[in-house]
């Protein structure tokens, strides 16, 4: 028998061991899963290899939706919900409205995992996941992902707008990383995602980031970038032409997850503004272009760096409290949401 005291006793323990694990302050960690949904993390995996084999690009696509997520309202899923009348989600935003893309691969993923395991694993985590898988099949760092993330029950279309832009300076960089309590070594290391994926001709063409034809209104080229890698590209991006037509953010080796992204900058190469901030600015000098350098010569203090941001990049206000967060069913939608609901 057990003696009401203790029965009381065991009550109290069940109840602290309930907030240490779900309470505000719970922390994230490796083997979150373990018991629940231990399959997770391979389900990812095989769900990541099929899409690859149609689309080459996706991994640099699903790295880049967890970094726009993780940057607005923190690693919630935020960005993965779908407008609905009174809420129009982040993916509609200008840095995201036509250019992050893989969500129909989010969605296979989440497929996959609510048949092994339905309502465990929450969207916020699968792009973790899928960040780590990613850069791994890539050629670049694993690392242990931190688990745990509760999907939020909202998009913030206007917190996108402050996402890091490509015209932004090494100031503003700074700034928008500093504010998520992100260094200038977690600036300088994930911008090193940029080492594979696709950028459209807008974003090196027109407007506040044309380099090649009006570089600060100035009408001429920017003077930083290298002048064969600007032949290059305005041969593929003419002035005025289609500003959706695709380029490789790293030339050299357009798949691969590798320091050349780095080496590419040291020769004045990078193809975003805020790219050859890093290492060109006058405020870059002491600053990031010495973090620059030093990737471009070790890969491995790249990726060992590359590794601590991401787990650094995925601890941004972590959502853990489930009076405020749940695992969503649909990535797409906040739970007993359904479309039609809520006109009853
Ligand atoms: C530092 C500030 C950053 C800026 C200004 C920036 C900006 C951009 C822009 C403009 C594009 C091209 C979008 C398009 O043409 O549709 C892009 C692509 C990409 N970004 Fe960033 N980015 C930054 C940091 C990051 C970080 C931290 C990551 C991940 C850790 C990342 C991963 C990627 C990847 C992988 C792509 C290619 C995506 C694809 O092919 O679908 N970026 N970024
Ligand atoms: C997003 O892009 C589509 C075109 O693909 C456009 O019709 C729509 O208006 C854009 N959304 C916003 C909010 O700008
Ligand atoms: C960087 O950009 C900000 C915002 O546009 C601007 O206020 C600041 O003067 C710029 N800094 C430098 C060094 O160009
Ligand atoms: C940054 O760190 C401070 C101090 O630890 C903390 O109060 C704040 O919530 C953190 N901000 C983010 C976005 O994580
Ligand atoms: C170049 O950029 C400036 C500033 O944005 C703009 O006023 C000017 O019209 C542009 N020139 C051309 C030829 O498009
Ligand atoms: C612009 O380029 C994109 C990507 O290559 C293509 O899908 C689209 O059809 C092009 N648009 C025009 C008007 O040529």
């Amino acid at each position: 028998m057990v003696s009401s005291s203790s029965r009381q006793a065991i009550a109290c323990v069940l109840v602290v061991a309930t907030l240490c694990l779900h309470g505000a302050t719970a922390q994230l960690s490796e083997g979150y899963y373990d018991s629940t949904c231990p399959d997770a993390y391979d389900i990812v995996k095989q769900v990541l290899i099929d899409a690859h084999e149609s689309d080459t690009r996706i991994y640099a696509s699903l790295i880049r939706l967890h970094f726009h997520d993780c940057f607005v309202q923190g690693c919630d899923g935020s960005l993965l919900l779908d407008t609905v009348p009174g809420m129009q989600s982040e993916k509609e935003s200008p840095p995201n409205n036509n250019s992050a893309r893989g969500f129909p691969v989010v969605d296979a993923v989440k497929a996959a995992l609510e048949g092994a395991c339905p309502g465990v694993v929450s969207c916020a985590d699968i792009l973790a996941i899928a960040a780590e898988i990613s850069v791994v099949l890539s050629g670049g760092p694993s690392w242990a992902v931190l688990l745990g993330r509760l999907d939020g029950k909202t998009s913030d279309f206007t917190g996108s707008l402050n996402l890091p832009a490509p015209f932004d300076n090494l100031t503003t960089l700074q700034k928008k990383f500093s504010d998520l309590n992100l260094s200038d070594v977690d600036l300088v290391a994930l911008s090193g995602a940029h080492t594979f994926g696709r950028v459209q001709c807008r974003n090196v063409a027109a407007g506040r980031t044309d380099r090649l034809y009006n570089y600060s209104g100035t009408n001429m080229p920017d003077p930083t970038l290298d002048s064969a890698y600007r032949d290059f590209l305005s041969q593929r991006c003419p002035r005025n032409g289609n500003g959706s037509v695709l380029n490789d953010l790293d030339p050299t080796t357009p798949d691969t997850f590798d320091k050349n992204y780095y080496t590419n900058i040291e020769v004045n190469r990078g193809f975003l503004i805020s790219d050859q901030e890093l290492k060109s600015s006058a405020e870059a000098q002491g600053t990031t272009a010495p973090i620059v350098d030093q990737f471009a010569s070790s890969q491995d203090a790249f990726f060992a760096s590359f590794a601590q941001s991401m787990i650094n990049m995925g601890n941004i206000k972590p959502l853990t409290d489930p009076s405020l967060g749940e695992v969503r069913a649909n990535c797409r939608k906040v739970n007993g949401n359904q479309e039609g609901r809520d006109i009853m």
